[in-house]
C-alpha cells in the first residue's frame, strides 16, 4: 500500500524528492500562515495519513492525535519541539522527530548579529539617518559598546550555544560561560568557556544569550528576579523560544533602563507583540528569522522526510524526541 503523508505546510523539494524516492504520496497545505488546529483536524480526518510533516506552529495534541489514528509519526519540521504534545503521543506510540543540528550555524549567526546590533546601534543608527536627523560628526553620538573581551553568558551550552562561543571566542576574544544541566567539554575544550550556575552567569554576564528549549523548568526562567541580578550595563538576546522570558517584566525593565538593551527573535505571545515592546528604542526585534536559510530549510526538509521513511519503513525514528 502507497503510504500517504501529510505535510502541514510547504516544505523544500529537497524532503519531497526523499518522499517520492520511496513511493510515498504526500498531500501539503499550502498556506503561508500557520494553518489552524482546526484547520489540521479537517484535513487529517480527510485520509488515513500514515505519517505527518509538522511545524513548530501546529499544536500536536489529544485532539490532533485522535483525528489521525493511522499516523505513526509526526515529523517536526524544526529542532524546537514544544509543539509537541510529548506525553500524549508516548501514550499512544506515536514516534514524534525533530532535526537537531540543521540550524544551528544558522541560529548563532543570527544571534551573534543581534549582539553586535545591539553593542553597534546600527539599527538606530539607520533609523535616525532615515529620519532626516543627522547634521554632522558628533563624538558623542550613539557610542556603542566593545565585543573585544566581553563576558557572553549562554544560558544552554548545546549546539547552537557552542556555534555562537565558536565564532565569539574566535572572531572577538570573548570570554564563554554558560549555564546547563549538562556539562559540555568539548564546548569548554574548544572555546574555553566555564560552566556556571545559573545565578552567577546572570550576575556576571555583559550578554546573556538564551539557548535553552522551551520547558516547564525553562517557562520565564528570566523573571523579576533573574533580571535583578542581571548587570546595568547587560544585553539579553533571544533566539530560543518567547516564553522563556517574561515579556512584560521586560518591557517595564526596558522602560526603566534596568539592563542596556535586548535583541528577541520569539516572542512569548507570538506572532503577537507584548505591549509596549514595539515602543522601546533599546530593543531590536526580529520576526523568528534566525534559521531562516537555504541551506538549514533544505536539511530540514530532508531530516523530516528522512525521519517519516525509517519510521514507516523500519520502525525506528531517527531523531526520536521522546524519551
Ligand atoms: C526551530 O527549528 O526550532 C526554529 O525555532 C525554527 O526553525
Amino acid at each position: 500500500m502507497t503510504k500517504q503523508i501529510y505535510i502541514t505546510r510547504k516544505i523544500p523539494e529537497a524532503g519531497l524528492k526523499l518522499l517520492r524516492d520511496k513511493g510515498f504520496s504526500f498531500d501539503m497545505g499550502d498556506s503561508k500562515l500557520p494553518p489552524s488546529k482546526k484547520y489540521i483536524i479537517k484535513k487529517l480526518k480527510s485520509k488515513p495519513y500514515d505519517g505527518v510533516i509538522s511545524f513548530l506552529t501546529d499544536t500536536l495534541d489529544k485532539e490532533v492525535f485522535d483525528a489521525c489514528p493511522t499516523a505513526k509519526i509526526f515529523a517536526n519540521f524544526s529542532v524546537g519541539f514544544d509543539n509537541i504534545d510529548i506525553v500524549e503521543a508516548k501514550k499512544r506510540g506515536i514516534q514524534a522527530t525533530n532535526t537537531p543540528g540543521t540550524s544551528s550555524l544558522a541560529v548563532a549567526e543570527h544571534t551573534v548579529s543581534l549582539m553586535l546590533a545591539l553593542t553597534t546601534r546600527i539599527v538606530e543608527g539607520d533609523l535616525y539617518m532615515r529620519a532626516g536627523k543627522y547634521k554632522g560628526w558628533d563624538p558623542e553620538l550613539l557610542v556603542g559598546t566593545d565585543m573585544k573581551g566581553k563576558i557572553i553568558g549562554l544560558v544552554g551550552g548545546g549546539a547552537i550555544g557552542m556555534e555562537v562561543a565558536r565564532i565569539l571566542k574566535n572572531g572577538f576574544g570573548s570570554n564563554i560561560i554558560y549555564s546547563d544541566v549538562v556539562e559540555n567539554k568539548a564546548l569548554e575544550q574548544e572555546t574555553g568557556a566555564i560552566k556556571k550556575e545559573f545565578n552567577e552567569l546572570l550576575k556576571t554576564a555583559d550578554i546573556i544569550s538564551l539557548h535553552c528549549p522551551l520547558m516547564a523548568s525553562t517557562t520565564h526562567l528570566i523573571n523579576k528576579d533573574a533580571f535583578a541580578m542581571m548587570k546595568s550595563s547587560a544585553f539579553l538576546v533571544n533566539t530560543a523560544r518567547g516564553p522563556v522570558i517574561d515579556e512584560k517584566v521586560l518591557v517595564e525593565v526596558l522602560r526603566n533602563k534596568q539592563i542596556k538593551g535586548a535583541a528577541l527573535d520569539v516572542y512569548e505571545y507570538e506572532p503577537k507583540l507584548t505591549k509596549g515592546l514595539s515602543k522601546l528604542n533599546n530593543v531590536i526585534l526580529t520576526p523568528h528569522i534566525a534559521s531562516a536559510r537555504e541551506s538549514a530549510r533544505n536539511m530540514m526538509a530532508e531530516i523530516a522526510a528522512k525521519n517519516v521513511i525509517s519510521v514507516l519503513e523500519t520502525g525506528v525514528a531517527i531523531n526520536n524526541v521522546i524519551k
